[in-house]
């Protein structure tokens, strides 16, 4: 092969660590725990090492002939994705900055980037040029959950259950053989699952469509003892259909517009708490420590969902103008918001007054978004949010 060396990045911060693999370098975790940090993510792509803070320093110090592959995997949400830090995430506009200048760098000859994450379409959508040779493929559109496929009564050996099935076909693929194309095709298929019904996600394209010809070991190398191994399809788990638990929690009591029906990555913990006071023997006082966990979650959620309906009703007149533009959903091909600072602006004025957005609040970025796209300023946001949130519910 021509291009002599290829890298792979792995971010993989559920599991914290972020990993810089070359084809000569150890399987260590370059960077771990308070190390991963969307900071160091960029100066990692951009293979800066004077930027990047602790962890081993190894940075993808890539040139023009280089294959660069990219995985991320982190809760997700409209504009974002996670980081494990609490207050750090990684806004689209700047991801996608990051690897424009990558190429002005030219640094890379083809990326590709798999992102697993709720509505991770958002990160690439009508921002990711066509013309830079990268291919990217995430596991939802731009306003879906992605689906876990664990279920509470499955194993709970690991501390969520925050994977889903999207993305995850390596098990059968002949890296030599198989296309991006077609693993995209296989995921899609294996992910709208009809069980699902509306809650099954979308596997999407962006970017250079020439690239899905390429085979998958182009970019993920091949490890030559796993030639002739191959994987009994039926022992994969099916995914399951999806429960019913949070829409009804929160539906029986509440009516907020905003809510959705979904079932979505942002219901695990909820999953994870119920499944175990299940699980806890009755009367005891870890049943009720649960409980109380639990009603904490729930809580939190309504309260939530209070809030940005009444900001939106305050800044929009009435509960229908107000969901009408928060809801609001733009078309394929155009960015969750033109003014990616006041998006910020909003999210941190937001969480200055009204406390942190969790994983779940952090849906409303979209209604943030909105916002800003009809034109709030961030003194009319703040003179909706400042009565909201000093109100104790
Ligand atoms: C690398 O990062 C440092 C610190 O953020 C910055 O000053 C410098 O300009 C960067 N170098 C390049 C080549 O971008
Ligand atoms: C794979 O199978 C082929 C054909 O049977 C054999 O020649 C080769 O050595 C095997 N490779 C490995 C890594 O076992
Ligand atoms: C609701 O939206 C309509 C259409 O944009 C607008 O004409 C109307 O004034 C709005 N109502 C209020 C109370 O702001």
């Amino acid at each position: 092969m021509s291009w002599v060396k290829f890298f792979v990045a792995f971010l993989i911060s559920i599991m914290i660590p972020l990993r810089v693999v070359s084809l000569d370098s150890s399987s260590e975790n370059d960077y771990t725990g308070k190390h991963v940090t969307s900071e160091n993510l960029y100066a990692v792509i951009l293979g800066n090492k004077s930027a990047v803070t602790g962890g081993s320093g190894k940075v993808l110090d890539s040139g023009p002939n280089d294959h660069i592959f990219i995985y991320y995997a982190d809760h997700g949400a409209p504009g974002m994705l996670g980081m494990p830090g609490e207050l750090d995430v990684v806004y689209a506009n700047d991801l996608v900055h990051v690897l424009k200048k990558k190429h002005e760098n030219k640094a890379y000859r083809k990326m590709v980037i798999y992102i697993e994450a709720c509505e991770s379409g958002s990160i690439f959508d009508g921002l990711l040029p066509k013309n830079i040779n990268i291919y990217a493929t995430t596991a939802s559109n731009s306003r879906e959950s992605s689906y876990a496929t664990y279920c509470p009564d499955d194993d709970f050996s690991s501390p969520l259950s925050e994977y889903d099935t999207c993305l995850g076909d390596f098990d059968k693929a002949n890296l030599r053989e198989e296309t991006l194309q077609h693993q995209c095709k296989v995921v899609r298929r294996r992910t709208i699952n009809s069980n699902f019904g509306e809650g099954s996600s979308h596997v999407m394209e962006y970017g250079n469509m020439h690239q899905r010809n390429d085979v998958i070991e182009c970019y993920m190398g091949s490890n030559p003892i796993n030639d002739n191994f191959s994987y009994d399809i039926n022992h994969v788990v099916p995914p399951s259909p999806r429960s019913q638990f949070t829409t009804t929690t929160l539906s029986s009591t509440t009516h907020h517009p905003l809510i959705n029906a979904h079932h979505d990555q942002r219901d695990t913990i909820i999953h994870h708490f119920s499944h175990k006071l299940r699980k806890a023997p009755s009367g005891s006082r870890e049943k009720r420590e649960l409980q109380k966990q639990l009603d904490e979650e729930i809580n939190g959620r309504k309260v939530t969902d209070y809030r940005i309906y009444e900001i939106g009703r305050l800044l929009f007149g009435t509960q229908k103008n107000s969901s009408l533009i928060l809801n609001h959903v733009r078309s394929p091909g155009q960015p969750l918001v033109d003014d990616w600072d006041c998006l910020k602006l909003h999210v941190k004025t937001y969480e200055k007054h009204c406390g942190r957005l969790t994983i779940y609040g952090r849906k409303y970025t979209r209604a943030f978004a909105n916002m800003c796209n009809a034109g709030i300023s961030t003194d009319q946001f703040v003179a909706a949010l400042i009565p909201t949130c000093s109100t104790k519910i």
